[in-house]
């Protein structure tokens, strides 16, 4: 095939087209920051964390430095540390365990459900067992809104409630999804979220939020965002982290939050077409009753006689770009191999791990881009 014939390369996601929609009302936003040089801690971000708090219905929100951080902010806030268990899917990106590990306590992974890909709750209830039986006290889960459908937050709440565990919800694939109708953000103690540059929701670089209805929590949590800083801003009262939000960033999303819902909107259309167009060929994610998804990744299972390797080159000749999320579950990977894992094992993220892979998914993806995109997945399927 010569440099001419070459068929046009679709993206992934498309930044670029998004950039352009926002256009000149992103030039104003960072040339208001650069304009009144408060890089840190500047007006935007406050405004930022009011919308965000008006956006998902939780009382506080507190913006931070990434979603990894979020998360290891509230465990620090919270006390978790060295002998404690908090329990977490296997099948996430590795910063849901990560964050865990990172203050001492211990991971133990759980298994999901095939369907949805999130959090299984029989697992669930075995790995805290497992977690008792290594003499580890359980003292949080961490449910995951993969690829951007909701857990189900009201099974985990209810297991977590016997038990005593508090919920943190790690939104960062999914903040903007619901759950029986109430936006992600206000389920468990705390939620986190990533701005990530390709997350649903993402900026021009890192990016966090944590969300909460516990003003005392709230008050905590900026502590430990700027150093564990108390009243007095040279009397450090806790250990904490450098983890604030740049105003450039805050500027941003406030742009970016304004076209929030329109282009969630759109997301839900693409899934809906691709959920049309190959349906019959693969297994197509599902949404659980009362959930929606703001469709962060558009991940298929190949049926186990598709070679995955050899459909992704087939795709990728066709200037069709596929990535697999996640091709080793956490409990496989070598950081986190030592880890306890739930009675019974993880068949399913291990199975997960093998068959899935995600397919181009962004707000901007034209339909006759997503025909090529469905025609190819269906010859590569079949050959
Ligand atoms: C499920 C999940 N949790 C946490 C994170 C961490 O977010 P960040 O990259 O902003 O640290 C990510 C980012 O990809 C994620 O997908």
């Amino acid at each position: 095939m010569n440099q001419l014939s070459r068929p046009q390369p679709i993206p992934f996601i498309d930044v670029a087209a998004q950039r352009q929609r926002l256009g000149k009302s992103l030039d104003e936003a960072v040339a208001r920051v650069l304009g009144h040089c408060q890089f840190l801690g500047g007006t935007e971000v406050t405004q930022l964390e009011q919308a965000l708090a008006a956006f998902s219905g939780a009382r506080h929100v507190v913006t931070c430095s990434s979603g990894t951080d979020a998360l290891l902010m509230v465990l620090m806030a919270k006390g978790i540390g060295r002998g404690d268990a908090v329990l977490c899917p296997s099948f996430t990106f590795c910063a849901t365990g990560e964050a865990v590990a990172i203050t001492g306590a211990t991971p133990v992974f759980v298994d999901v459900d095939a369907a949805t890909f999130n959090m299984d709750t029989d697992s669930l209830k075995r790995g805290i067992a497992t977690a008792k039986k290594h003499g580890l006290k359980p003292k949080a889960v961490i449910p995951v809104d993969l690829f951007g459908q909701s857990a189900d937050h009201d099974a985990i709440g209810t297991i977590a409630a016997e038990e005593g565990l508090f919920v943190l919800d790690d939104a960062a694939q999914g903040f903007g999804a619901s759950y029986k109708g109430r936006r992600l953000g206000t389920f468990g103690l705390a939620t986190a979220t990533s701005f990530f540059p390709a997350k649903p929701l993402g900026c021009f670089g890192d990016g966090g939020a944590i969300f909460t209805d516990d003003a005392e929590l709230a008050h905590t949590l900026r502590s430990v965002r700027s150093h564990g800083q108390g009243a007095d801003k040279y009397d450090n009262v806790r250990l904490g982290l450098t983890a604030r939000l740049d105003t450039m960033q805050a500027a941003v999303l406030i742009e970016k939050l304004k076209i929030f819902e329109d282009e969630i909107l759109a997301r839900s259309k693409v899934a809906e077409r691709y959920a049309s167009g190959l349906g019959n060929v693969v297994t197509v994610p599902r949404l659980a009753k009362g959930c929606t998804s703001v469709w962060a990744q558009y991940t298929i299972r190949l049926p186990a006689v598709t070679d995955r390797e050899g459909f992704a080159a087939a795709l990728k000749a066709q200037g069709i770009p596929t990535a697999i999320y996640y091709p080793k579950s956490m409990h496989q990977q070598t950081a986190y191999r030592g880890f306890p894992v739930a009675d019974g094992g993880l068949p399913v993220s291990e199975r997960l791990s093998a068959d899935v892979i995600s397919l181009p998914m962004h707000a901007y993806l034209d339909a006759s881009t997503q025909d090529r995109i469905i025609a190819a997945v269906r010859g590569a399927v079949s050959t």
